[in-house]
């Protein structure tokens, strides 16, 4: 018996094994995030083979992800067959723009009102059925009413220091899909590497695409190829949150185009190095540097439908920063979008509207706050998942938090002490991450606690359930072909 079924066996047996003994048998409803209300009742909806569905045309990206569910379960779709699946968009304001509700009995039925929340239904759906083709299924009966607690559930990917294929960026969508994770934001640019054409500027791609940090992949993605990739996330609910890293961590910049730094820099090459904070665009040339920040985001902007739109601002100390982080942040908020930057862009002169992202555990964003700023959680020693899965695990940083970031410090996070935050975001940097198989160590499963803290209420949250329901999930990831790490926290092993 493998693990999980294990696992779910004997959490049977002990609750069958109680005094007073419960009028439904409790096993693990194995649903990571967990929903808002979920009700077991008793019995079960068995069934072999095929399916028919109604579905609503409204909800193409839910439908398409149902039809996935079905073909990899070989479940044929036949109109006179039970169950009957009803895929329906309905008029209820309380569900949102993300929440959904779940009824299996006789029949299986869900219902949002969007295309979106019904694609987190079919993805519920798809974690409560296994991950294999079976020659019988069983479902627990059961009702689920869901909405999300933050609007943001996101994951960073440094595509700058070390490059990530689109291939991999496409399967890290589908994986946050299953999750419910819904923003991708891809740190396109950094010392050691600009990864986004720009037509207006073709060295950034011809110079500082060709370099990496050493060890890892250099690379840039074309603007064609970034639509493509916005489009296949669209379909899976993620909306893709470029970041140009501004007016530091720019040094690939300042190799491609030599104008854009001061006179009297003489350091202007490539670079391998895993230093930061000594690179900055020339601020006494604001003729050369708004004019490059201005032609970049316009390009970037048309690639990138996202509402916001990250302009960096982190790690840089300079007498005209601020006025940098001002008018950067104009710049975007002019072109009808609207600015993210790292905390430190809190003393500039900005719209209380635009979004900060929280990364130093210890900064005072307490000022920005009662200015209203919006937060995107990512205390480092919570969420910067470049550091260990455990101590001490080879190739991962430590600066931030020496004992590393397991999963049960990420699921111990309280995103309500920040009452302006919109949600959290896990953010794996690629200093020392230089390949697919080492992303997904580093991801998986701990990206499964982001996705919890970011939908999950904390009185809907535990941390033992959550590693039964997760451990549970263990054939999903499997099915995925995630190359995880078998975090013992789960039960898990290589
Ligand atoms: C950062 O880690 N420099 C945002």
């Amino acid at each position: 018996m493998k693990f999980p079924a294990l696992l779910v066996y004997a959490f049977t047996l002990a609750a069958l094994g109680c005094a007073h003994r419960p009028a439904v048998v409790r096993t693990v409803i194995p649903l990571v995030p967990q929903p808002q209300e979920l009700q077991q009742h008793s019995g079960d909806l068995t069934f072999a083979g095929k399916v028919s569905i109604e579905a609503d045309t409204a909800a193409p990206n839910a439908r398409r992800a149902l039809d996935d569910v079905l073909g990899a379960l070989q479940l044929a779709n036949d109109d006179a067959a039970k169950p009957r699946i009803h895929l329906q968009r309905i008029d209820d304001a309380a569900l949102g723009a993300e929440g959904y509700r779940i009824a299996i009995d006789d029949a299986i039925r869900l219902s949002a009102a969007t295309d979106t929340g019904l694609f987190y239904a079919v993805q519920s759906l798809r974690q409560l059925l296994p991950a294999q083709a079976q020659a019988h299924y069983r479902l627990p009966q059961l009702t689920i009413t869901d909405v999300p607690r933050y609007r943001w559930r996101g994951v960073s990917l440094d595509v700058a220091r070390s490059f990530l294929p689109l291939s991999y960026l496409e399967k890290t969508i589908d994986r946050m899909a299953l999750f419910k994770l819904n923003r991708l934001h891809l740190h396109l640019t950094d010392d050691q590497g600009w990864r986004i054409e720009i037509k207006h500027y073709p060295k950034l791609t011809e110079v500082a695409g060709a370099s990496a940090v050493k060890g890892g992949r250099a690379g840039y993605y074309t603007q064609d190829q970034l639509r493509g990739l916005v489009a296949y996330a669209q379909a899976r609910g993620v909306t893709i949150v470029p970041e140009i890293d501004m007016p530091g961590h720019v040094q690939a910049a300042l190799a491609a185009y030599n104008e854009l730094a001061c006179e009297g820099v003489t350091n202007l090459s490539t670079y391998e190095g895993t230093e930061v904070g000594f690179s900055v665009l020339c601020l006494d040339k604001p003729d050369t540097v708004y004019p490059f920040v201005e032609n970049v985001l316009k390009e970037v902007l048309a690639v990138f439908p996202s509402k916001k739109i990250h302009i960096g601002g982190d790690e840089i100390k300079h007498p005209r920063y601020a006025e940098f982080v001002t008018r950067a942040a104009a710049i975007v908020d002019g072109m009808g979008r609207t600015p993210i930057a790292w905390e430190e862009a809190s003393v500039g002169d900005t719209k209380p509207d635009m979004l900060l992202q929280l990364w130093n555990d210890g900064y005072d964003i307490a000022p920005a706050v009662a200015k209203g700023h919006p937060l995107i959680l990512s205390p480092c020693s919570y969420f910067y998942i470049d550091h260990g899965n455990y101590a001490g695990q080879p190739n991962t940083y430590d600066w931030c938090r020496k004992e590393g970031v397991p999963l049960p410090r990420i699921y111990a996070f309280d995103p309500t002490k920040f009452p302006t935050a919109v949600g959290i975001e896990g953010a794996l940097w690629s200093e020392l991450v230089h390949d697919n198989a080492a992303a997904d160590n580093r991801l998986w499963p701990r990206l499964a606690a982001v996705a919890e803290l970011g939908w999950t209420t904390t009185a809907r949250r535990d941390y033992l359930g959550f590693t039964r329901r997760l451990a549970a999930l263990r054939p999903h990831l499997d099915a995925l072909g995630i190359g995880y790490y078998a975090d013992p926290e789960l039960g898990w092993s290589e």
